[in-house]
């Protein structure tokens, strides 16, 4: 009896077992086309989203439970004749976790991915934000592939 109540007190305030409680995976619907400098991608296509925890509106998670999580971001971008440049940057709140560059490719698609592993703490941010921009600058989406697939997308899980 004492025991199972000192565990449930664990898992509660530590995260442990509440593996898969918190997960999502969102990917990009449309193209996003010329994006500024901070703006936040807003990935709107939720394919899973349990606790959750990451909205849709704004493209940020909100982490709800103290512990470890994964994240993923992938990007693909169409190649442009002209000079153009998109840097997206993996944010922890204010810290860049992760870095992604799909730039002056002007005859083939371009593509990048990062991931990374963080101790959040309850209301830590996490989300994916243009970093540098210029010229024809393009986050592909849903439309050149099978939907919901995409040729880009966001996830994470604690672990
Ligand atoms: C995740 O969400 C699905 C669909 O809403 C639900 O059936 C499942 O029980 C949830 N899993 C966990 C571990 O919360």
């Amino acid at each position: 009896m004492i025991f199972a109540l000192l565990f449930v007190t664990a898992t509660l305030f530590d995260g442990c077992g509440e593996e898969g409680k918190y997960s999502f995976f969102a990917t990009l619907k449309a193209d996003l086309v010329n994006p500024n400098v901070g703006d936040k991608v807003k990935f709107d296509n939720v394919i899973t989203n349990n606790g959750s925890a990451y909205n849709m509106n704004t493209g940020i998670f909100i982490a709800k439970a103290t512990g470890i999580y994964y994240f993923e971001f992938v990007a693909n971008g169409p190649y442009h004749q002209d000079d153009h440049i998109l840097h997206l940057a993996l944010k922890k709140n204010t810290q860049t976790i992760g870095y992604v560059y799909i730039d002056h490719d002007r005859q083939y698609w371009r593509h990048g991915t990062t991931s990374a592993v963080v101790n959040l703490n309850v209301g830590d941010q996490v989300y994916v934000q243009v970093f540098a921009a210029y010229g024809q600058r393009v986050l592909g989406g849903s439309n050149h592939v099978i939907s919901p697939a995409s040729h880009s997308q966001f996830l994470g899980y604690l672990i």
